[in-house]
């Protein structure tokens, strides 16, 4: 895991998952999105997107379907071009770089639908994970930590993945990113098509991996669950961010609870 995590002292860390902490105004800025403009073809789907994640927090970016949180992903990861607007990770530029380079700054994304290597062994699904990497000793080192996370991935490390639940698949694609050695994970609807007990997993691993040093940004229509896990959120309305606030305020925000939280 992440060891050399910048402007981040022990002290950083939150002491619970969605407590505000004074010490998250002093964290430096690790992905920042200014008036981020996202095209398809003639058609506009992302609008003046502004935000940022700092080291060490769980931000989420709620959105109802067809929203733009996918885009968002894709456009963070170089899978398609902003027309307008700057991406930085870390403070350099990166959105003219290539998915691989992204991936080799320490930013990881696990794709939506989870989208593994289905014919691939397990094994080999995490050895593509390690693709940017050449220390064989660390990438064994991680990958005995992603055991030590996930003791069901190991005992099935011959099987082929795509013939793995979709529980499985999803603790796959998570140990997957994990092999790049990530400073930062970006995860898009991890909870999806899971059966809530599973999706507690997901969200508690999530929490671990934070609480790790790796900082994470994660796209979710489970609002409540994601709300309960996050420091701060971002609503999405189609392409604009309408909303930004800590994830107590979001909890109890009128519009979050209309439209995302099923309540009035
Ligand atoms: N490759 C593409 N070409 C054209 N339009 C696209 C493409 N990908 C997505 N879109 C459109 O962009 C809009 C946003 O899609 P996106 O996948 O970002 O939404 P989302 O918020 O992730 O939705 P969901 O919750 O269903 O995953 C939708 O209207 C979609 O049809
Ligand atoms: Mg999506």
């Amino acid at each position: 895991m992440q060891e050399d995590n910048p402007g981040m002292t022990s002290a950083d860390i939150s002491p619970s998952p969605s407590g505000e902490n004074v010490a998250v105004a002093t964290r430096s800025t690790m992905l920042q999105l200014t008036n981020v403009d996202t095209f398809y073809g003639p058609s506009q789907v992302l609008h003046n997107v502004s935000l940022e994640v700092k080291s060490g927090e769980i931000v989420c970016l709620l959105g109802a379907n067809a929203a733009g949180k996918t885009t968002t992903m894709k456009t963070i990861f170089g899978l398609v071009r902003p027309r307008h607007g700057t991406i930085e990770f870390e403070g350099g530029r990166i959105e003219r770089k290539l998915p691989g380079d992204i991936v080799r700054s320490g930013l990881v994304l696990v794709p939506e639908a989870r989208r593994i290597f289905p014919r691939m062994t397990v094994l080999e699904n995490l050895e593509m994970g390690a693709f940017i990497r050449n220390n064989r000793a660390e990438i064994k080192e991680d990958l005995d930590h992603v055991f030590q996370i996930f003791p069901r991935i190991k005992e099935r490390i011959k099987q082929v993945a795509g013939t793995m639940s979709g529980g499985e698949q999803q603790m796959l694609a998570m140990g997957r990113a994990l092999m790049s050695s990530p400073k930062m994970m970006c995860m898009d609807e991890p909870s999806m098509g899971l059966s809530p007990i599973l999706v507690e997993t997901v969200f508690n691993t999530i929490l671990r991996i934070r609480n790790e040093g790796v900082t994470v940004f994660l796209v979710e229509q489970n609002a409540s669950m994601a709300l309960s896990l996050a420091d701060r959120g971002y609503v999405l309305q189609t392409g604009r961010i309408v909303l930004s606030d800590t994830a107590p305020n979001l909890l109890t925000n009128d519009l979050v609870r209309q439209a995302y939280l099923g309540g009035g």
